[in-house]
């Protein structure tokens, strides 16, 4: 067995499951919240392969696609939303460049956007937890009005996809309706593309 141990204290370490695949397992004995975005960072380097075979593990297209699409973090955010887990956002060419103008008023995205976003856990022991694919395409109008026109979706950290209610997830992106239902990742982690 093979264990990498980072200056902090992350540790990689490849471990066998009950189906006999590797798997690694990523630790730090830092505290959750008092981790640096450097050490994020790393903590998101050692679990990112993990996290995105999981997610294409049951051959959802999606999954497969998102990697090269571009990133609208610079840093694993987000922690206080989506079950305090590490939150990493990536937007289809068809919706990129509107996505990360982070508009706050009139956003208006294009139909056939895809977003989607990784997440993943520390838990109490440091352990490094996969968490779920999240999903919000973009579709015509009439299809999901009471949804803002948005289809929500996830995948389960092995690939299987999540029974949600589109009302669920709607009650709080509804939230930030002049933003066409987007909650944007935090402000110190948004990707700068635009100057304003
Ligand atoms: C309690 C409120 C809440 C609920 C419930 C919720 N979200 Fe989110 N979601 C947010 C916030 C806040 C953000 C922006 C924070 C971030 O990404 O760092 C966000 C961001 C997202 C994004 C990235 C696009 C964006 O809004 O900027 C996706 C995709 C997403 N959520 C999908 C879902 C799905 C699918 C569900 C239902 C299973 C869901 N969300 C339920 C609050 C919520």
């Amino acid at each position: 067995m093979k264990s990498k141990r980072i200056s902090f204290g992350v540790v990689c370490a490849a471990v066998f499951g009950f189906s006999g695949a590797a798997y690694a397992e990523c630790t730090t004995d830092v505290a959750k919240d008092d981790l640096t975005d450097a050490q994020v960072v790393e903590i998101y380097e050692c679990i990112k392969g993990e996290l995105r075979a999981g997610y294409t593990a049951m051959g959802d297209e999606r999954a497969a696609a998102y990697p090269s699409w571009g990133s609208a973090a610079t840093v694993p955010g987000g922690i206080g939303n989506h079950g305090s887990r590490f939150l990493t956002t990536f937007v289809n060419d068809t919706g990129y460049l509107e996505y990360v103008r982070f508009k706050d008023a009139d956003v208006t995205m294009p139909v056939g956007t895809v977003i989607a976003k990784e997440s993943f856990n520390v838990n109490k022991k440091g352990i490094v937890k996969r968490g779920p694919l999240f999903f919000m395409e973009k579709v015509a109008a009439g299809e999901a009005d009471e949804f803002g026109n948005w289809v929500y979706s996830a995948l389960q950290p092995k690939g299987k996809p999540m029974k949600i209610k589109q009302k669920f997830c709607n009650d709080c992106h509804v939230n930030f309706a002049d933003q066409d239902s987007l909650g944007y990742p935090e402000e110190d982690y948004r990707i700068t593309v635009f100057a304003n």
